[in-house]
């Protein structure tokens, strides 16, 4: 087992990983203060996880379930409402826990009712995605998305504690799975040189699925994330460097329609097109860029953008971005492989370029 601490002073918050959600469970209990839980799932995700889980957490306390629609346009106001609607029925009241059993999209909608129902009540997250283990669960970022925009509603609201069952990772599907893996070369790109040379050396023993390996790599993903949120919970500085390649990403997902792309695989494209901006800044050399490229690519993600889509298809989207200041857009860039800094000294020249359109007269 391992366990790793998200230092926020009175908001701290325990993470443990292990490969058995019961016996995870019995680590919770510090952290529970409340009778009443409710877990917060889906089918697919309570199909195979949730009567253990309920299992566990029955002998010590009152649990219920309610099912939310899978897919991320049900990270919607419409589940929101639901969510909400069905605490009130139940006559929840603020002695209640919010168990948030599944991917990103249950944990982001989780926390974000936990936040917002009777002014805030407490909430658990057991993520089961690679992404969400590595990254939506750990460091507080709840929300819902907006037609008008990704995750536009929502609140930075930290859950008690995070429990990770790496197991629950065989039941992913090959693309989910592939899709987390853009969020952990994210982690070593960005922040840690050693972390990226550690990927490329055990990438075969990532793409088994050997259980030591995935630890070592969740691990050091919520490791690395936690020092970030210690640092800048509320994303006023160095928090910015984890939209690496998310700027780009952003916009496919939303102009693809939400659920098309998946989040990861357009972050991994979206990393391609910071890094090669980097490059005509002359901050990585190619060769650095095609280490980044092939190590995506050997997990099947995209490299490139969708074919459909146009330089004007990014824009609207790139503008509404939440790093954007005084109307600037702002990219996260490397500076190196395990280093890198927001600008907004990105030309339109060198968007066209890395998103491989042909440059105007004006340009
Ligand atoms: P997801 O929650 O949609 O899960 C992917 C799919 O896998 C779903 O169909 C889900 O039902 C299924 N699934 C989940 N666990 C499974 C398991 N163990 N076995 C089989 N199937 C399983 O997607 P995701 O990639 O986990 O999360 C994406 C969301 O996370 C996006 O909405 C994104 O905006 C958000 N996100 C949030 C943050 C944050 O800091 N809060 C960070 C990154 C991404
Ligand atoms: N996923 C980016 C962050 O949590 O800040």
């Amino acid at each position: 087992m391992a366990q790793l601490k998200v230092d926020l002073g009175s908001r701290s918050y325990p993470i443990f990983i292990d490969t058995d959600t019961r016996q995870l469970t019995a680590h919770l209990t510090p952290y529970l203060k409340n009778r009443n839980l409710v877990i917060v799932s889906n089918a697919c995700v309570a199909d195979i996880y949730l009567d253990d889980l309920k299992a566990a957490l029955s002998k010590n306390y009152q649990v219920s379930h309610y099912l939310m629609q899978d897919g991320e346009q049900y990270k919607s106001f419409e589940t929101f409402h639901d969510l909400i609607g069905f605490l009130l029925e139940g006559n929840y009241g603020r002695d209640t826990t919010l168990v948030a059993l599944g991917g990103g999209v249950v944990g982001d909608l989780t926390g974000f009712v936990a936040a917002s129902y009777q002014r805030g009540i407490d909430f658990v997250q057991i993520p089961t995605t690679l992404l969400s283990q590595v990254d939506s669960s750990v460091g507080g970022k709840t929300a819902i998305n907006h037609p008008l925009g990704k995750n536009m509603v929502g609140a930075f609201y930290q859950p008690k504690a995070v429990l990770i069952d790496i197991k629950s990772l065989n039941t992913l599907p090959a693309r989910e799975f592939a899709a987390g893996m853009a969020e952990v070369i994210k982690y070593g790109v960005a922040l840690d040189r050693a972390f990226f040379d550690y990927l490329e050396v055990n990438k075969a023993a990532i793409a088994a699925f050997d259980t030591q390996t995935l630890i070592n790599v969740v691990k050091r993903c919520c490791e690395i994330k936690a020092d970030v949120v210690r640092q800048d919970e509320k994303e006023a500085g160095v928090r910015a460097l984890l939209n690496f390649g998310h700027t780009f990403g952003h916009a496919i997902e939303a102009h693809m329609g939400y659920g098309n792309w998946l989040h990861g695989e357009a972050v991994s494209a979206g990393m391609v097109f910071a890094s090669k901006v980097a490059q005509l800044n002359g901050l990585l050399t190619v060769e650095q860029v095609e280490r980044i490229s092939a190590l995506l690519e050997y997990f099947k993600l995209p490299i490139v953008g969708p074919a459909t889509m146009s330089y004007q298809d990014y824009m609207p989207h790139m503008r509404k971005d939440k790093k954007n200041l005084a109307g600037e857009i702002r990219f996260v860039i490397p500076t190196g492989i395990g280093s890198s800094k927001v600008t907004n000294q990105v030309s339109e020249a060198q968007l066209k370029q890395v998103l491989g359109f042909a440059p105007s007269a004006q340009d």
